[in-house]
């Protein structure tokens, strides 16, 4: 069984893909951390992110950068998403993404593209959002939580652009999949959006 988690930036995608997961006891790729790494590596290469020659080279980052703390925070987020505008990019890390999908019993992976390009066959297509407004709180939230600085303002800000990037570009914007379920958490705290996307798995089988 494959399920595809889709959806913006805070929206709890990561956070229900990573339970469904455990749930079913399937393995999970979080396919936002891949972009995040070739966003790292072109800034460690010195490189333009919005250079579609720079980004690619940067896909050759270490497997070992997938652990670098330094790919949750925020700058690189917005480092994932202009490298993510451009097809070879894209192209150069679907093999491993088709490949996780694909493999024998099943997976589950998070991202903005797993029902619409990189699974479009799963069985589960969940996409899940919620309004920017709370997307930015939660997000301020755990900056604080975790001892960074941070601005509401400057995280909503942030924010729209990012959803604008990715929902814009050309190549694979993020789209409600056809036939995925939405999701939407703005009300609902972690156990019941969690819950919720449980039973749309159970439902589906
Ligand atoms: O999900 P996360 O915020 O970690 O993703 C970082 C960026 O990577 C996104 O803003 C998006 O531009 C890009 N991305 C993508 N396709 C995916 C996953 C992430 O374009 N499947």
């Amino acid at each position: 069984m494959i399920i595809a988690v889709d959806g913006p930036t805070a929206s709890g995608k990561g956070t229900i893909a990573k339970a469904l997961a455990a749930h079913f006891g399937l393995p999970h790729l979080d396919t936002g951390l891949l972009y995040r790494a070739v966003g790292r590596q072109v800034a460690l290469n010195g490189g333009d992110p919005d250079s579609p020659e720079d980004a690619l080279k940067a896909t050759d980052f270490p497997d070992a950068m997938l652990d670098d703390p330094e790919l949750r925070n925020e700058a690189t987020g917005a480092l994932a998403s202009r490298v993510s505008i451009h097809p070879d990019v894209r192209k150069a890390l679907f093999e491993r993404q088709r490949a996780f999908a694909t493999q024998p019993g099943g997976a589950v992976l998070d991202g903005r593209d797993i029902g619409t390009v990189i699974a479009p066959e799963a069985e589960v297509k969940l996409y899940v959002t919620a309004t920017t407004e709370v997307r930015a709180r939660r997000r301020y939230d755990e900056m604080v939580a975790s001892g960074r600085e941070a601005s509401l303002p400057a995280m909503i800000t942030d924010l729209e652009a990012r959803d604008a990037r990715d929902s814009g570009r050309k190549d694979a914007p993020l789209t409600v999949a056809e036939g995925a379920l939405v999701i939407d958490t703005t009300a609902l705290g972690r156990d019941e959006a969690i819950a919720t996307a449980v039973e749309a798995v159970e439902a589906a089988n």
